[in-house]
């Protein structure tokens, strides 16, 4: 390990580089973004513009997507047509709208959640993803943190808070490839959650499957139980909502999102969707569908990704093997080593969350914001960082990554004292 004073010298010569990296959000680079340009090109002015069952796809209508596209999308989740929905380009709106319908009309003629005399609880699995916790929160619940671990959240005391408190009305849920931690749902967590018995009759688990195809390798990936024939089969067919979108697929600014539930859920959900829309753009499910089924596979497209990505996390990887050895040696840091998604979570020492990114971003590297990982940005022990390998380029990763190494070693020599 080096001295205080040489990583000191260190960071003031990375500072004097005036570096402005940002690794701060996982969006796909332009590289991946290129991928799917052909898909622009499977519809021009002469096409035939009618989905399979003759729908005119430029016109009004089709609320719940043309049928082909729900196919497609069931196709990746492994669900059936029939229980797919169609949305715009993003999932996490539809989520966002799903709980605004809970709050203002209620969960299949339950009691609007507004009109109730506590406020809702809302499970959220700690570390998790941001924008997840601020859409519960911005509806006014009191997110109650859950913890992940290596094989999904504690069933334990899910199982045990769902059934005590009736205000607990749902939880997020990243099953695959998880956002922080890259880790996924193992089958028993997966049973244990469709076979919740929670003392709100209208709990709901918001299922985010927002990684289910991203792998990173070909002959090493995760595959998860399907949660929507798992709650029908323990006798709950209505406890889920499973979401989706070819965010980081195709286009993050224009892909398609899904939801995929029950027949009652989708019939529930139906009454807010016909105030909401005439129907989402169906000449983008279109496209979709002509570049997946008749140009390129979801699975070789996908693997075009991990060829991009993987280099990145196993860089990330191979660098803090490298610095943080030691330090993880004395039991001080951890990271995680995802089979795919877009992020390696990193704990370092506690109480010095806060004080890396700061230092990084000082030096001019962006990261996600320490406490991120947390509902209401509070990570109590200021341990998590969030690590978004899949924007920058190589060589300003390698740098981002060095130096994020450097400062974690430097908050450690400073408590060490020498
Ligand atoms: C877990 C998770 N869900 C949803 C989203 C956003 O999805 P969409 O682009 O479909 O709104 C993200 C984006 O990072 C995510 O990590």
């Amino acid at each position: 390990m080096k001295s205080l004073e040489e990583l000191r010298k260190e960071y003031e010569d990375y500072k004097a580089r005036g570096l402005k990296l940002d690794m701060s959000r996982g969006k796909p680079c332009r590289e991946q973004l290129e991928l799917s340009m052909p898909m622009l090109d499977t519809l021009d002015s002469k096409s035939v513009m009618a989905a399979e069952d003759g729908t005119d796809t430029r016109n009004y209508g089709v609320l719940f997507g043309i049928p082909e596209c729900r196919a497609l999308m069931g196709e990746m989740l492994g669900v059936p047509a029939d229980n797919v929905v169609v949305f715009g380009n993003s999932s996490l709106n539809v989520m966002f709208d799903v709980l605004g319908h809970a709050f203002h009309h209620g969960i299949m003629g339950g009691t609007p959640w507004c009109r109730l005399e506590k406020p809702v609880k809302w499970l959220c699995v700690v570390p998790g993803y941001d924008r997840h916790f601020g859409v519960s929160q911005y509806w006014g619940c009191e997110n109650v943190c859950v913890n992940m671990l290596l094989d999904g959240p504690d069933m334990g005391t899910i199982e045990e808070l769902v059934a005590s408190d009736e205000m607990i009305k749902g939880i997020w849920c990243v099953p695959k490839y998880s956002n922080p931690t890259g880790n996924s749902y193992s089958d028993e967590v997966v049973r244990r959650m469709a076979r919740l018995k929670p003392a709100a009759k209208d709990f709901r688990i918001f299922w985010d499957n927002a990684y289910g195809i991203h792998h990173l390798y070909d002959d090493n990936r995760d595959e998860i139980l399907d949660i929507i024939s798992e709650c029908a089969k323990a006798g709950n067919p209505d406890m889920v909502y499973e979401f989706a979108s070819t965010s980081k697929i195709s286009f993050p600014g224009a892909g398609v999102a899904c939801m995929a539930a029950s027949a009652a859920n989708i019939e529930d959900f139906k009454k807010q969707m016909n105030f909401q829309t005439i129907g989402h753009d169906k000449i983008n499910q279109l496209r979709h569908v002509k570049y997946f089924r008749e140009t390129e596979s979801l699975d070789v497209h996908m693997r075009r990704h991990a060829n991009i990505l993987r280099p990145k996390f196993q860089m990330v990887a191979n660098i803090f093997d490298d610095e943080l050895f030691e330090i993880k040696n004395r039991g001080l840091v951890r990271w995680t080593v995802p089979k795919g998604g877009y992020f390696i979570s990193l704990d370092v020492p506690k109480g010095c969350a806060k004080k890396v990114v700061k230092l990084c971003a000082d030096a001019g590297v962006k990261l996600t914001g320490a406490g991120a990982t947390y509902p209401g940005g509070y990570d109590p022990e200021d341990r998590n960082i969030r690590i978004a390998p899949s924007f920058p380029p190589l060589d300003e990763l390698e740098t981002a990554t060095r130096l994020l190494c450097l400062c974690v070693q430097l908050c450690v020599a400073e408590q060490d004292g020498f």
